[in-house]
């Protein structure tokens, strides 16, 4: 039987619904607007999509956006200060550096230089220890818009078997501590992984994190799993022609093979359409919970 497809882009956009509800109330109510301030580091394209979009959907819930845009060669010592001013700044609720950082900064020192408070990626490490150890944290907006996803459609995860593909500390980690969380039997798999094939087969859950292309072939699954699929990679498509620089046409294809793995899954999310669009609206929901914590 086909697979259900979940889909991330009707469920973010009930989230964001719910986080323009909380943060007119607090509007009204306490006379208080969310703000989010981002800093991007350098001209990287895929970035200035990510932030241009982070920005939009955050005045489109009625909260505050403050992009600071820094140039490529920006010193630590100067970004460091941003950093301090909007740690300082009660109108800012939540801070996002946008990542990769150009080379010659100190990503985990920039990281680690946010208020924990207002670090609304969950990166911080004094967030990354709550996190592991079942505490009050910020979560990472990837992995928890995979964990909400995942319970709307199963209720408990409570037993299953669940096999995270990927150990990045922005998704593969804190993923696993989230479905740990929730009383799944977790395994990381990497790259060094032996009998990848064979990890996979036992799993009830997959999250697929890995940033390789269709990497996940149907034959992998278990019948009936859910297949939750983070990869966003670009691939050429000849099928689609070419461009009018005559160039070959490109789509986006997640890290699983979804035609075949939609075979044998029973649920799958698409690529696009699926985690994507949960990230952001997991960004706006936590900014509005560190606002609420900041303010009692
Ligand atoms: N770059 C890619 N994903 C992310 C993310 O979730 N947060 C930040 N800050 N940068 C990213």
């Amino acid at each position: 039987m086909a697979a259900t497809i979940i889909d991330g882009k009707g469920f973010a956009a009930t989230v964001r619904e719910k986080v323009a509800a909380h943060v007119a109330r607090l509007k009204d109510e306490n006379g208080i607007t969310p703000g989010l301030a981002v800093v991007l580091v350098g001209e990287d394209p895929a970035s200035q999509v990510y932030v241009r979009a982070k920005g939009k959907q955050t005045t489109e819930v009625g909260m505050n956006s403050y992009e600071h845009k820094l140039e490529a060669d920006t010193s630590e010592a100067d970004l460091l200060a941003v950093i301090d001013k909007l740690n300082n700044d009660p109108t800012v609720h939540g801070i996002l550096v946008q990542l990769p950082l150009p080379k010659h900064l100190n990503e985990d020192l920039i990281i680690n230089s946010v208020a924990p408070a207002k670090d609304v990626d969950g990166f911080h490490i004094s967030n990354v220890g709550l996190l592991g150890t079942g505490q009050k944290s910020m979560v990472p907006c990837t992995p928890l818009g995979c964990l909400m996803m995942l319970r709307d459609h199963h209720g408990s995860l409570s037993g299953l078997n669940a096999v995270v593909i990927g150990r990045s500390n922005i998704v593969g980690k804190p993923m696993a501590q989230l479905l740990l969380g929730d009383s799944c039997t977790v395994t990381i798999a990497h790259s060094r992984t032996k009998d990848l094939a064979d990890v996979v087969r036992r799993a009830d859950i997959v999250v697929a994190a890995v940033g390789r292309a269709e990497m996940v072939p149907g034959d992998w699954i278990k019948q009936g799993a859910t297949v939750i699929d983070v990869g966003i990679n670009r691939i050429e498509a000849p099928e689609k022609g070419l461009k009018e620089d005559g160039s070959v046409k490109t789509r986006l294809v997640g890290d699983v093979d979804f035609v075949s793995c939609s075979e044998r899954a029973g649920a799958i999310t698409p690529v696009p359409g699926g985690v994507g669009p949960m990230t952001i609206a997991c960004l706006l929901a936590n900014t509005v919970t560190a606002c609420c914590r900041a303010n009692g």
